[in-house]
């Protein structure tokens, strides 16, 4: 990038140009029986903070101020070696188990029954994952015949001889985890699982047909089968599932911020590889069905610091990857997020991984409140005003080289319009490590609005590795920028070096 020329992004948008109407799912996120994301994270009996259930109520304000609208449970690595029956019933009762994940120890006091009642409180829908590791076709049609099944039968029955006499009705359902990775417990062939999937499917269709499925797709788009894995399990359950998933998990290389920055760019690749597979296979079966995307794990992750699966000692709730995130994480979260939005015609749902504790938005300990940590904002905020339809954005900018990603565009735009309250939220991402970005955008298909909001994260190259910590726990919050122009439909707006910005405008009226 030059360093002397203006930096100019501009941008049209259009209410009769929009790419697809934002899906809420598209703001879910995961909580998995590992390290302290159950225990410790949102249960933590004893706490001060805690209610009759065990449940944290900081934490549960928490959730509900990030605006999650989906729960992805119990796993994640961990649900391919789980036995769901161990977490229902008496709590006295429940078994101790190895988590050969996580190789940590299971106590069950917490299952299913104890997470829909959190998912409750927290006012998010469940999206269950079944066992297709160490288990298959019965057990999960036995788990969704206790979750969704009024009654009359053993396992419908049972739920309700546990206090719960309504069926829960979930309707997101997860068939199996990552299981193209060779350390997931009962890894398989491309094959074997799309042919396992697809009859686990039609069975748990059979128990309730109403239910949405989700078939695995790779873990990350660096797997040696990723595309060939697609496309053989597409090949078995493309007819029986509603989404194929996605993971990625992003993080910052030898101090190569240039390319971090870039980290939406890969995201969109991803998904765009996964679509043309999808779209493949359709062509194949000649079907029309556009099936969707469930992005069920995304997030930076510093995987390279993790010692890794078989170093850990057998625990209960051990510290595992309790990654501490800095602004510029924040502004690569919003990045991330308006990849998500610009493919909102085929991502139906997505999932921040995780949601405390690990790798997370909310952290908990023992002795205080819970507390923020800096990409929390990108998200809340974006969950929050990014309602509407997706609007068709082209920005026009310059670009850059990065050693990942090789020539990147120095900023980003996407844009959502909601018919129903006029309201326009304009996102944008300047990538820039030095310059700022004279952002502008033509509204005149917009007429009659007002910036009632311009918030940016990040701007200041002395703050970009400041965190939120139990110290300091709001030291790192979005500040709020009067750096804008609304004239004759043209919105002028200077986005700083390395920061995501959101402008709000709603009808003057
Ligand atoms: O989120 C942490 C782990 O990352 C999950 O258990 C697994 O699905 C993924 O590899």
């Amino acid at each position: 990038m030059g360093s002397t020329a203006v930096l100019t992004c501009t941008v049209t948008l259009d209410p009769a140009f929009g790419i697809a109407p934002v899906d809420p799912r598209l703001f879910g996120s995961f909580v998995e029986h590992m390290g302290r994301c159950v225990y410790g994270g949102v249960f933590e009996p004893g706490h001060a903070e805690a209610d009759t259930d065990g449940l944290r109520a900081d934490v549960l304000k928490l959730v509900r101020e990030l605006g999650i609208t989906v729960a992805r449970y119990p796993g994640g690595n961990f649900v391919s070696g789980y036995r769901w029956e161990d977490g229902v019933g008496p709590v006295a009762d429940r078994p101790r188990r190895l988590d050969l994940a996580w190789r940590s120890v299971e106590t069950n006091a917490f299952g299913l029954n104890e997470f829909m009642t959190w998912a409750q409180r927290a006012a998010v829908e469940p999206m269950m994952a079944v066992n297709l590791g160490t288990r298959g076709i019965q057990e999960a049609c036995d788990l969704l015949e206790y979750a969704n099944h009024p009654g009359g039968t053993y396992w419908s029955d049972l739920r309700r001889s546990h206090g719960v006499a309504d069926p829960y009705g979930i309707k997101l359902w997860c068939l199996g985890n990552e299981m193209d990775g060779p350390w997931q417990v009962g890894h398989k062939s491309a094959d074997a699982y799309g042919a396992l999937a697809a009859e686990t499917a039609k069975a748990m269709r059979q128990v309730d047909p109403s239910i949405k499925l989700v078939a695995c797709g790779s873990s990350n788009d660096r797997m040696p089968t990723f595309g060939a894995w697609e496309a053989t399990v597409l090949d078995h359950t493309f007819d029986h599932v509603d989404y194929i998933s996605l993971h990625a998990y992003f993080e910052k290389h030898e101090d190569d911020r240039a390319s971090f920055l870039a980290s939406g760019l890969a995201m969109d690749r991803f998904i765009d590889g996964v679509v043309a597979t999808a779209d493949h296979v359709a062509a194949k079966k000649r079907s029309r069905k556009k099936l969707q995307l469930s992005f069920d794990e995304w997030n930076i992750w510093y995987e390279s610091r993790f010692a890794g699966y078989t170093n850990l000692e057998w625990a209960e709730a051990p510290r595992l990857i309790e990654d501490e995130y800095t602004v510029e994480d924040a502004v690569v979260v919003g990045s991330l997020l308006m990849s998500l939005l610009r493919h909102a015609d085929r991502v139906g749902v997505a999932c921040l991984a995780q949601l405390v504790n690990i790798i997370a938005p909310i952290r908990a300990e023992s002795d205080r409140p819970a507390w923020r940590q800096t990409i929390f904002h990108p998200f809340a905020l974006t969950a929050r005003y990014a309602r509407g339809t997706v609007l068709r954005a082209e920005p026009r900018t310059p670009s850059y080289d990065t050693a990942r990603h090789g020539d990147v565009p120095v900023a980003d735009v996407v844009a959502t319009h909601d018919p129903e309250t006029g309201q326009l939220t304009v996102l944008a991402l300047n990538r820039s490590e030095t310059e700022p970005v004279n952002l502008t955008a033509q509204l005149r298909a917009l007429p009659g609005l007002r910036v009632v909001e311009h918030v940016v994260l990040g701007g200041d190259s002395a703050e970009l590795l400041h965190t939120n910590n139990a110290e300091d726990p709001d030291r790192v919050q979005p500040r709020t920028s009067t750096e804008h122009t609304l004239t004759d439909g043209e919105l002028t707006a200077a986005l700083p070096p390395v920061s995501w910005t959101m402008l709000r405008l709603a009808p003057t009226a």
